[in-house]
């Protein structure tokens, strides 16, 4: 659909841009990168460029999860109005990719070394045959609980190892009149928690199967219901006012102190740091109970465009500068991610980050680490979005048993395949 939609537009890009000389020292960005964390680490990246002599056009489009970003650079792309890079996950830079769209950026990759610092897993979603058409900025992770060390005190809590012990945190909580747990209701925030939960509940063999082969005895098994059957006990601990709140308000709550925990990816960390929180001191960071030793990741890339000659030499001072080592230890030590390089050392980072870069080298080495199906890196969009669909269905009571969740899941993502 993407490939029909968007062919036959790569010639009136060239048209439309080729006119504009003045645009050659310019670099146009579509992203979601909107809370203050997120803004905070984009600055670290228009300073970069700033200093080669590079203007930054930025093309915000809010929404966390990208969802609606990616309905605007549909349209965008479509209209022959390709942005110099876009901020992408995994299945969709090769979508783009498959549709003919995207520039080539492999002589820049040899030239940098990117082969051989860049992970393979990432590699995976940046190279599409055999061509370099995105950078990655970052590797974040999503089974991840983020505390508020002061109400942790308060209620006597240690880091809950199971997902049994989380419960009874959570009860405990609830007993000192605090919220529980700190949830967004927006079907990808509500999702990326479910990722979580699925790991927790079925291990990681059974993640990878249902999650990223989508094999189908593991998405209709009882462990799928069961893992619903847990989802649908940590909803019980959200406040009543959840609906449609973004996830850097969730974030808040728990900075502030007004909740205890949320389970979110380490962009949730970026408001920590923006908000000069400390881990250890104010806040804490533990692996989603029951999922240690496993990493649920996704990766920020700069799907890059292929835009007319003239535009093209930003586009490598983006890229290259997107993979500097000196980069990918600022930017990502404000934006609460690991580097998408293997050879950055940890020095800047602080412990939840240094515990990211190390769990992300266990994981890699020791097959655990899996693409996050909620954010792009576990099967294609439409699949992404049909489960998104079903658990966000599930968290607000349309679909109403486990069972009932189990078979939707399956009915929704054999449609979507
Ligand atoms: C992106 C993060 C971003 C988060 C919330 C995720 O999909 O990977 O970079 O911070 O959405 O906006």
């Amino acid at each position: 659909m993407l490939r029909k939609l968007l062919i036959g537009t790569a010639l009136a890009s060239g048209l439309a841009f080729a006119a504009h000389a003045e645009d050659v020292k310019e670099v146009q960005m579509l992203h979601w990168w909107t809370s203050g964390g997120e803004a905070a680490a984009l600055n670290v990246l228009k300073g970069d460029l700033a200093k080669e002599g590079y203007a930054w056009k930025d093309v915000p489009v809010a929404g966390g999860g990208g969802d609606a970003a990616m309905t605007a650079l549909k349209a965008m792309v479509a209209a022959g109005n390709y942005p110099t890079a876009s901020q992408m996950l995994g299945y969709t830079v090769l979508d783009y990719a498959a549709a003919g769209v995207m520039g080539d950026l492999t002589e820049t990759a040899k030239k940098e070394g990117w082969d051989k610092s860049v992970p393979a897993a990432l590699q995976k979603f940046s190279v599409y045959e055999g061509k370099w058409v995105a950078a990655p900025v970052n590797v974040h992770s999503v089974n991840w609980l983020w505390i508020n060390k002061a109400v942790m005190d308060k209620i006597g809590g240690t880091e809950p190892k199971t997902f049994d012990d989380f419960v009874a945190l959570l009860d405990k909580a609830k007993a000192a009149g605090v919220i529980p747990l700190a949830l967004g209701g927006q079907n990808w925030q509500e999702a990326t928690m479910f990722d979580s939960v699925v790991l927790s509940t079925g291990g990681p063999e059974f993640y990878k199967k249902a999650f990223n082969d989508l094999d189908d005895a593991s998405l209709k098994s009882d462990t799928m219901k069961k893992s619903f059957d847990n989802l649908a006990k940590l909803v019980t601990y959200v406040d009543p006012n959840f609906s449609g709140r973004d996830w850097n308000l969730a974030t808040a709550m728990v900075i502030k102190g007004d909740a205890l925990v949320q389970v979110m990816g380490d962009w949730a960390k970026g408001e920590f740091h923006a908000a000069n929180k400390t881990p250890g001191t104010d806040f804490l960071c533990y692996r989603f109970p029951g999922t240690d030793g496993s990493v649920i990741y996704n990766s920020d890339m700069f799907g890059m465009f292929n835009v007319p000659d003239d535009r093209k030499a930003a586009q490598v001072a983006l890229a290259t500068a997107t993979l500097s080592k000196s980069f990918q230890s600022a930017f990502n030590v404000v934006k609460g991610s690991v580097p998408a390089r293997t050879d950055v050392p940890d020095t800047d980072f602080d412990a939840c980050g240094k515990k990211g870069i190390a769990d992300l080298k266990a994981a890699n080495d020791g097959g655990t680490l899996f693409g996050s199906l909620a954010q792009g890196y576990g099967a294609p969009p439409a699949v992404a979005n049909a489960y998104k669909d079903v658990v966000s269905k599930f968290v607000h009571g349309q679909i109403k048993t486990s069972d009932e969740a189990v078979t939707e899941l399956v009915k929704a993502i054999d449609d979507a395949k």
